[in-house]
């Protein structure tokens, strides 16, 4: 996992891999929507280009959305309940909060200006009209474009028909000439010089293109499958083959034949041409949800009627077709393919023997991720585990449904817990243990390690009463089935309940006892680096500076001695921490900045939210109190991310509450708030740069704008500086005219100005300076 830099536009669009052709039309229709409506929504056939369209509409307004673009592919989601979380994870709002999902993204995105691309909703359209309809109520500023083969039927929706792309005109005799007037052949000869790359056409065969394009209705997904034909056929025998097909799916009335008809022939075409085992594998391969790699196509597809040797030519084989995209090292279908597969997948009455042997393949992929838990490749593995959590879903749906697997759901999220946390996606964690403890109360081991995991993910999302009752259950199945190691975590967990409610001497000697437990029973290292950095939080905060000081010593020696990456920066935290609470500000400041630094390389918001925090406490005890203010903003920004309600509960609350209290008395309410802003507005890689002291140009701005333009209108003055009217400014951010208009209006009253002019070169100097 690599450091994210500062992103020039914030948002997460895949970067496209194919060219892009033509919907010039489309385009400028979509985005002219987008100014008016708040929820717009591509309608189309499968394969007709809805996907690809929203893409660039959103690439294209990236600059209007200060807050981010972002897309959620919603093609391998089954599950319903999981939709907000999933779109509340790409968002970056992490689930730590026990709300309902979608209420903490309801708020999250209550002050936000951004868009959401739901792609592929067709299969979720009641969850989606909810979804959509509960943020647009909420937030003003957002934005949602779907991608779906029917409306979602909300109030205030905006459809768009997709239509197929634009044919030569039949009247007219086509040449190389007249390329450019005609998507649909423009798209066919891109694909067509991908898959022959000295392909040459003779005069002739133009019309024979126009004709083809014409043929297959200008639908992209159907002209794609026919150009990489080209490789083993020429233009007039592929046109011959189509029309024998199509003949006689309409016994010759041409007419008759709707879009998805032409796509569903042209992908049987394609089905036919293929051998056997390309037919058999591509049946299979429907099975993976969200792409795959090639050892689970080994694992899961190899076998009766293909040998695992043949498996690496027969998807390349099915690359070569266009039926199976690569994406680096994994590959992918496209959603009209896949569900082609799925079908013929359950014709030939392997669906469930498939199914099961992905289920495996995901389990014992979790499970061998379980020996790195702790140790150096920790986070790779968490990684890799994430490129595949739709199969991983997968393969818990399926045990849900098989009797007697709730216990297999029980070891595939517990194998390893940290993953849950280390994403932010506690609910979701808890919503497989929950649904697998309802199914299945078997006393086993198994439970009691699942309860005992539910009530950590529980009592990190401040439920501290549900926690309780999962670790009450955990202790006493834990006792009946005399398991150690259960006890011992039940009590761990009993004492961080303790902690959170201030209870620090009752944390400290559960957490002491469990620890000593750990080590006679011989758990891993990690669960006792963890423990121990709580423990010393426990101390600190109750003034046992030293005892706590060793607890962290402790907890660092552990990371060191085990390559535990994950817990290093969180023990050092705790250090700094005691290292404040001894007085010893300079120390705590250098000792929080390496936790903050090792931070970056990882995931856990978390850390980089107490982190931002306890620098804000230490800029206060040192007197700046401004920037003190600015790093409480910071911070509030980014626990906000996590919704949590950590802030206002111990040890935390007993230090925020007077160190914001203080601030306030100081600098007085007004330049608190403006102090305050100015963190709050920071993304998260610009808080831990501006916490870090390394980021001039964000400090720099933020000073220098005492003027308060708001991001907005700081991003108008740059438009008006470019030479903008006021009518592109609003076509440009897609907003109404006369929005534009207000926020000229409000930039020359700020900085006191007569004239645009004054504007522009105010904008001009002050990007200079950036
Ligand atoms: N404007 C376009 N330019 C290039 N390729 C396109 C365009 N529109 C669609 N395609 C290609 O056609 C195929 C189907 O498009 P897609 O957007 O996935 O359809 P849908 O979402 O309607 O099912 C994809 O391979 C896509 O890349
Ligand atoms: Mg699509």
């Amino acid at each position: 996992m690599s450091v994210r830099a500062t992103p020039r536009y914030r948002g997460d669009l895949p970067v496209e891999v194919t060219s892009f052709v033509g919907r010039r039309r489309e385009l400028s229709e979509a985005r002219r929507l987008l100014g008016r409506t708040r929820l717009l929504t591509f309608v189309g056939a499968g394969g007709v280009g809805k996907t690809r369209l929203a893409r660039r509409v959103a690439a294209d307004l990236r600059r209007a959305f200060p807050d981010g673009v972002w897309l959620v592919d919603l093609a391998p989601l089954q599950d319903e309940e999981l939709l907000a979380p999933t779109v509340a994870a790409t968002l970056g709002l992490a689930d730590w909060s026990v709300q309902p999902s979608l209420d903490s993204l309801v708020d999250f995105v209550s002050d936000k200006h951004l868009l959401i691309v739901l792609d592929n909703c067709e299969h979720l359209l009641d969850v989606c009209a909810a979804l959509a309809d509960g943020l647009l109520s909420a937030a003003a500023n957002v934005r949602i474009l779907v991608t779906s083969r029917q409306p979602l039927g909300v109030g205030g929706e905006t459809v768009l028909d997709v239509p197929p792309m634009s044919l030569p005109a039949p009247d007219r005799p086509m040449s190389e000439r007249h390329l450019d007037e005609s998507e649909a052949v423009r798209l066919f000869m891109e694909r067509a010089a991908e898959a022959v790359p000295d392909l040459a056409l003779a005069e002739g065969d133009w019309e024979a293109v126009a004709r083809l394009c014409r043929r297959l209705d200008g639908i992209p997904l159907a002209i794609e499958l026919a150009a990489v034909r080209l490789r083993s056929l020429s233009i007039v025998q592929i046109i011959d083959r189509l029309d024998d097909r199509f003949g006689l799916l309409t016994r010759g009335s041409r007419t008759a034949m709707p879009r998805q008809q032409t796509l569903r022939a042209t992908v049987e075409w394609s089905h036919d041409l293929c051998s056997p085992g390309e037919r058999t594998l591509w049946a299979r391969l429907s099975i993976f949800s969200g792409g795959f790699d090639l050892p689970a196509v080994e694992q899961v597809c190899g076998g009766d009627a293909i040998a695992s040797e043949d498996i690496f030519e027969l998807v390349a084989a099915l690359v070569d077709k266009s039926l199976v995209r690569r994406d680096g090292a994994r590959y992918r279908m496209l959603e009209t393919i896949r569900q082609y597969g799925r079908m013929m997948l359950a014709e030939s009455g392997e669906e469930t023997t498939l199914g099961r042997r992905h289920r495996d393949h995901y389990q014992w992929v979790v499970m061998r991720s379980k020996e790195a838990r702790f140790g150096p490749d920790q986070l790779r593995w968490y990684a890799r585990l994430r490129l595949d959590h739709a199969n991983i879903r997968a393969a818990m749906d399926f045990c849900l449904t098989e009797p007697g697997e709730a216990q297999t759901v029980f070891r595939m999220v517990t194998a390893n817990w940290p993953y849950w946390i280390y994403y932010g996606i506690l609910g979701e964690g808890l919503h497989w243990l929950s649904l697998a403890l309802k199914k299945d109360s078997t006393p086993t081991a198994a439970r009691a390690k699942a309860l005992w995991v539910a009530g950590r993910l529980a009592l990190l999302q401040s439920d501290l009463s549900g926690a309780e009752l999962l670790l009450r259950d955990c202790a006493d199945l834990a006792k009946k089935l005399g398991d150690p190691s259960a006890e011992a975590h039940a009590m761990e967990l009993f004492g961080v309940a303790e902690l959170f409610k201030g209870n620090y001497a009752e944390a400290i000697s559960l957490q002491e006892e469990a620890v000593r437990r750990y080590r006679v029973i011989g758990e891993p290292p990690g669960a006792c680096a963890v423990a121990l950095y709580r423990m010393a939080l426990a101390a600190s905060a109750s003034g046992r500076t030293d005892r706590a000081e060793a607890f962290c010593k402790e907890s660092l020696a552990i990371c060191e001695n085990h390559g535990t990456h994950l817990y290093r920066p969180l023990a050092l935290w705790a250090l700094g921490f005691n290292e404040y609470r001894r007085g010893d500000l300079r120390e705590a400041v250098a000792t929080i900045g390496e936790s903050l630094r090792l931070q970056r390389h990882s995931n856990d918001q978390w850390n980089t939210a107490q982190c931002v925090e306890v620098l804000a406490w230490i800029a206060s005890a040192g007197g700046q109190h401004e920037h003190a203010a600015t790093l409480l903003g910071a911070a509030h920004t980014l626990w906000r991310s996590l919704g949590t309600s950590m802030p206002r509960t111990p040890p935390f609350v007993d230090f925020h509450d007077p160190c914001d209290s203080h601030l306030h008395e100081t600098l007085g309410d007004e330049a608190f708030a403006a102090a305050f802003q100015r963190g709050a507005i920071l993304g998260p890689d610009e808080a831990i740069g501006y916490a870090l002291n390394e980021s001039p140009r964000r400090s720099r701005r933020t000073t220098r704008a005492p003027s308060a333009l708001t991001s907005r209108e700081q991003q108008v003055a740059g438009l008006v500086a470019q030479g903008m009217t006021n009518k592109e400014i609003a076509a440009t951010l897609v907003i109404a005219q006369r929005t534009a208009e207000g926020h000229v209006e409000h930039i020359l009253e700020k900085l006191g100005f007569a004239s645009r002019a004054q504007i522009a070169s105010w904008a001009t100097k002050n990007s200079e300076a950036d």
